[in-house]
């Protein structure tokens, strides 16, 4: 959802911009000579950019205090289950495998040798969620599986010979069946 929002503020974004520079090549090819009418657009042009200097320096803020954007604490909510994945030559390894549609899930990914690619792919075999595995460090990313069926996991980095059956199959189960959770 953000990516498509920033999509389009960029878009429209990109948008004045054009017509900023438009308009500018517009006036440059009147000629005029100097006088007290620019000496006001001046003024005009302190003001516009103490303007933009202010809305910059807000935008900024506001985004800076959103940094890490995928900040794991952020994210991680207080009853999302958390996974430990660790990537080796050439499986995935999980701490536990009980997946339910619905259900918040954390995976915290790491490698016992190289570095692979963690893939979460859905049924219909669409990548929906990727982060790297990496050795001696811990990459969070989290996910809510919202339809039931079989999700593969693919690596996603070339790490030897058996990089390409370094897969797996993960079950998730429709919300409810036996357990009255919900
Ligand atoms: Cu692990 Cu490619």
């Amino acid at each position: 959802m953000y990516q498509s929002i920033a999509w389009y503020a960029t878009l429209f974004l990109v948008f004045l911009l054009a017509l900023a520079f438009a308009f500018v090549y517009g006036e440059s090819r009147k000629l005029r000579e100097y006088g007290p009418i620019q000496e006001k657009g001046y003024k005009i042009r302190k003001f516009y950019f103490l303007g933009l200097l202010a809305l910059m320096g807000f935008a900024t803020a506001m985004s800076l205090s959103k940094l890490p954007y995928d900040n794991p604490h952020a994210i991680a909510k207080e009853h999302a289950k958390i996974i430990e994945v660790t990537g080796l030559q050439y499986a995935w390894e999980f701490s536990d495998e009980n997946f339910t549609v619905g259900e918040e899930i954390q995976f915290r990914v790491t490698s016992k040798d190289v570095t692979h690619g963690f893939g979460i792919y859905n049924p219909d075999l669409q990548l929906i969620a990727q982060t790297q595995a990496m050795p001696e460090y811990t990459n969070t990313v989290a996910i809510t599986f919202d339809e039931p069926g079989t999700y593969k996991i693919l690596c996603l980095e070339y790490c030897s010979v058996g990089h390409h059956v370094m897969m797996k199959d993960i079950i998730v189960k429709p919300k409810g069946g036996n357990d009255n959770d919900n």
